[in-house]
């Protein structure tokens, strides 16, 4: 990749500058929040078409949301090395986590049509709309739209101001009958490559830049309510109450000291909703997350039916109601040792030392696997500081993870019998 663009600037500069420019597209003014489905999904996916375009590509947004350019091969209509990342974010979200991907491999692609250079495949880059599952408690609506995994009953999902997925989807200009339309075949793809931040401390304590990733963790999600009983916080005697945020607060330590007992497992509450929600009222009803997760399907499997046994117990002793919901159930996700292999060669002959990780963040590749076989780049991240606005990459490691994606798609092999 020219380490110097016309306008003079590095590669790193070239990505970091435009990390800024999406990450001002933001529903605060303070802090960056961008959500599924919102106005600021719109302006940031009218951003990355114009950047495709520019690089080259032809570009257009999907059924779901997702925003695709394409660079064709030498010959047209050839199957696709698949290229992406996510654009949602969390709240109060580092600005690399996802749009590192998606900028890599725009640049990427520019770098390709700066040198006319036509690959024996198509280059196709996504940006997927949901992959942190913030709005909908659901999770990697976007990637799992393009697998053709997508679950209808989602659709009912309610966001926190109770519009459904379905409304929202229809607000934006989105048909949800159509949803279908936005999965591909396996044959439309060679395979699926993401570059993500680590999001951990592994590559820094290791002292590289870049590594590659072996699996990723699987995750369950869950929404739990308590039922209790509301009442006048001056009236009702101590003994006599049925306070549900009390019962969340026991759940909420009782799963914290499960994880903190168990390594490899770990355990968080994100979110917790208290109705009615006034300082002179008992909470009548309480409803929290849990996110779990292991490197081992089995283990957390075992861990969440622990969890489930924790919390009716606690709800039982205390005379409130459960109600237990999986949200979403992402098994744990190999990469492809044929990628893996291709990755770490191109690793190997920038200079760098092959560092295998693991991946415990979850990623649009656990979905795009049910489509084409994955492969994962991380970035080294400083601190291994992830969802937080300190999340910070050096324009060095940015340039040198841009290195790599490039010298692995030039390089690229298509899967054969043998590999
Ligand atoms: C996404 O960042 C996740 O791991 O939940
Ligand atoms: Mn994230
Ligand atoms: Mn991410």
């Amino acid at each position: 990749m020219a380490t110097t663009s016309m306008t003079g600037q590095t590669t790193g500069e070239a990505i970091a500058q435009r990390i800024d420019q999406l990450a001002s597209i933001s529903e605060s003014a303070t802090g960056l929040t961008r959500l599924f489905l919102s106005a600021e999904h719109r302006n940031a996916a009218e951003l990355l078409l114009t950047w495709m375009r520019e690089a080259g590509m032809s570009a257009r947004t999907d059924a779901i949301g997702n925003v695709i350019g394409r660079y064709e091969g030498a010959k047209p209509d050839q199957p696709a090395l698949l290229l992406g990342s996510h654009f949602d974010t969390v709240r109060n979200a580092g600005k690399w986590d996802g749009p590192l991907g998606i900028i890599t491999a725009i640049a990427c692609v520019a770098e390709l049509n700066r040198q006319h250079k036509r690959l024996p495949f198509a280059v196709e880059v996504i940006g997927f709309a949901d992959e942190e599952g913030v709005r909908f408690a659901s999770t990697l609506l976007g990637s799992r739209a393009l697998a053709g995994t997508f679950d209808e009953s989602a659709l009912a999902g309610r966001d926190s101001d109770g519009v459904s997925l379905r409304e929202a989807l229809t607000g934006f200009g989105l048909d949800p009958q159509n949803i279908g339309t936005a999965a591909r075949a396996p044959s439309d793809y060679l395979a699926y490559l993401e570059l993500h931040i680590e999001q951990g401390p592994v590559l820094e304590a290791e002292g590289v830049p870049v590594g590659v990733v072996t699996a990723i963790s699987g995750a369950t999600r869950l929404a739990v309510t308590l039922e209790g009983m509301a009442g006048h916080a001056g009236t009702v005697p101590m003994a006599m109450r049925r306070d549900a945020l009390s019962g969340v607060a026991e759940c909420i330590v009782a799963i914290e000291k499960q994880c903190r007992d168990d390594p490899g497992l770990f355990g968080t509450v994100g979110t917790i909703r208290v109705e009615p929600g006034a300082s002179n009222v008992i909470p009548g009803r309480c409803t929290f997350s849990i996110d779990m997760r292991s490197a081992s399907d089995e283990h957390r499997q075992f861990a969440v039916k622990a969890a489930i046994g924790s919390i009716e117990r606690i709800a039982g002793r205390r005379r409130l109601v459960p109600r237990i919901e999986i949200k979403h159930e992402g098994r744990t996700t190999p990469c492809a040792p044929w990628l893996q292999a291709q990755i770490s060669a191109a690793i190997a002959r920038r200079g760098y030392r092959a560092t295998a990780l693991p991946s415990g963040a979850g990623h649009d590749g656990m979905a795009v696997a049910d489509l084409t076989d994955i492969g994962m780049i991380f970035v080294r991240c400083r601190g291994g500081v992830s969802h937080h606005p300190d999340e910070h990459v050096t324009l060095e490691d940015a340039a040198a993870g841009a290195s790599v994606l490039l010298d692995v798609i030039e390089q690229f092999q298509p899967k054969t019998a043998a590999s």
